[in-house]
């Protein structure tokens, strides 16, 4: 499973910068003859992402990464084989870019499927996030050195059953 995801990864990066490369100059050239293969590297970028979702999704990985990476695919696929004949003549420019971002999005979901594989293989969890902004949120440094003992700058706080809550600063060390 993990070879299939790592093919699929390379063969997305590599699809990604043939598609990329040929649109532009399809764009600034109007190299008509190339736009067969550009469509083969975005039907590759396409295929590879759905892969990689597929594949997280069957080792138990980021459901909603997953299904968004497969949403996403589906989207730069319909919007590739419509665009032409979306809004043609001078509005067609918004069309354009629009197709450009989604496939720059597609890499980008393609690489962080891959970072979160990345750390769930070297046995790291993924950052765990607010529920309330759903940012990042830091891991609290421990306040045990590796010998057992509190590291300095870090208070210790003594609770007993007939006293209040105590605490003060310093360090054991
Ligand atoms: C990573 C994926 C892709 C990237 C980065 C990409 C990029 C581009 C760029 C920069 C252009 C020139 C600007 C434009 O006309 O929109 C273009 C044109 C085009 N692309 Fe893609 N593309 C991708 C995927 C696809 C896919 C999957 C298809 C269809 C299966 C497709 C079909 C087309 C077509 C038909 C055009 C010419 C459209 C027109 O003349 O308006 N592309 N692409």
């Amino acid at each position: 499973m993990n070879a299939v995801f790592l093919i699929a990864q390379q063969v997305l990066r590599v699809s990604f910068v043939g598609a990329l490369i040929l649109g532009l100059v399809f764009w600034t050239l109007r190299a008509d003859s190339l736009l067969g293969l550009h469509m083969l590297f975005g039907i590759l970028v396409v295929a590879c992402l759905w892969t990689l979702g597929a594949v997280t999704i069957a080792s138990g990985g980021g459901l909603p990464l997953s299904l968004g990476a497969i949403g996403l695919g589906l989207l730069v696929l319909l919007l590739g084989l419509t665009q032409t004949s979306l809004r043609p003549g001078p509005g067609h420019f918004p069309i354009q870019v629009l197709h450009l971002l989604l496939g720059v999005t597609a890499i980008g979901f393609g690489e962080m499927l891959g970072a979160r594989r990345r750390r769930s293989r070297n046995g790291q969890a993924p950052p765990r996030s607010s529920p309330k902004t759903g940012r990042a949120v830091p891991e609290r440094p421990s306040p045990l050195c590796p010998d057992g003992r509190f590291a300095a700058g870090f208070q210790r706080t003594v609770r007993a059953p007939f006293m209040p809550r105590l605490s003060w600063p310093g360090s054991w060390h």
